[in-house]
């Protein structure tokens, strides 16, 4: 990827935070194009020497790789007005749009040119992405290629198509999901005594050290749990406490729920 030229097509939240992310990695400003039709909005984008333009032709045809980041009904439009300057020996499309598939990509794009669809959540401002990839053929290199892009801001995972709507629920979703346990985290810890910024910068690093035992030990969340919940304490009482209100319950119920909706769309 090192020398290759990005084209984010549809700089809004998400394509945002993978710009902010990339350019936080290191990646070459000047090799970064933004389209948007708002291009006030991307000024401070184009202050650190991305190109930003609304024309997506002119973005495109710069391009070794297409991130499509725009809202899914703006995907078949978008293909349609840039189809007749795709280079399908050079270029590759990426779509991050929940719910079009490669299919659909193909048949838009009218192209050959390799397609990815690809999965990143929000935390990709702070490269710390959990992003899922699936391409419709793609080959070793082009494959380490759009990894190791997305690897810039986060960690990456290849699945089967048929799990990508699986993975926008638990990974895109899944932020606000995590921020709403949080906040209730939060406002607990200001009813037992601290303040919101306190209570807020305790739950952020405890959250924070959570993730890093499982991801760092490999281990299963109750075995961790199993530390920390002495015999008649306070942990497990607690615990038990917001089972009996439906803790997980409520999790996995909504889980599905979002599931059940994304199918429906
Ligand atoms: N947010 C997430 O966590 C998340 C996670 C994974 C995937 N996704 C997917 O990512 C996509 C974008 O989501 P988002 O939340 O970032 O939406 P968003 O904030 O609305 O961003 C889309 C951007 O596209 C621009 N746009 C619209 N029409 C355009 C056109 N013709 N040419 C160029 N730009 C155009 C809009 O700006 P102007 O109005 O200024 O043109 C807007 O800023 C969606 O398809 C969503 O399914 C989102």
């Amino acid at each position: 990827m090192k020398d290759k030229k990005i084209a984010i097509i549809g700089c809004g939240n998400l394509g945002l935070t993978i710009a902010h992310g990339l350019l936080d990695d290191g990646f070459n400003a000047g090799n970064m194009i933004a389209t948007r039709r708002n291009t006030k909005a991307l000024s401070h984008l184009s202050d650190k020497g991305v190109v930003v333009t609304s024309i997506n032709t002119e973005a495109v045809e710069q391009a070794d790789v297409i991130v499509l980041a725009v809202k899914p009904y703006n995907v078949k439009p978008i293909l349609i007005e840039i189809k007749d300057v795709l280079d399908s020996n050079r270029q590759t499309l990426v779509c991050l749009a929940t719910g079009i598939t490669l299919n659909e990509l193909e048949e838009w794009s009218g192209s050959t040119l390799p397609i990815f669809r690809a999965m990143p959540n929000t935390a990709a401002d702070v490269n710390e992405s959990m992003t899922m990839i699936c391409d419709n053929g793609a080959t070793d290199e082009q494959r380490k290629s759009i990894t190791s892009l997305f690897d810039k801001i986060g960690t990456t995972l290849y699945i089967d198509e048929n799990l990508m709507e699986a993975a926008t629920i638990l990974g895109a979703c899944g932020i606000a999901y995590v921020l709403r346990f949080m906040r209730a985290m939060i406002q607990g810890g200001i009813e037992v005594g601290f303040d919101a910024k306190t209570a807020t910068a305790i739950v952020s690093q405890t959250m924070k050290g959570a993730s890093e035992l499982i991801i760092q030990n490999g281990t299963h969340p109750e075995s961790e749990i199993d530390k920390v919940t002495t015999p008649k304490g306070c942990t497990i009482t607690g615990l038990n406490e917001m089972e009996h209100a439906g803790f997980s319950s409520a999790l996995i119920k909504g889980i599905v729920a979002s599931y059940k909706k994304i199918e429906r769309q």
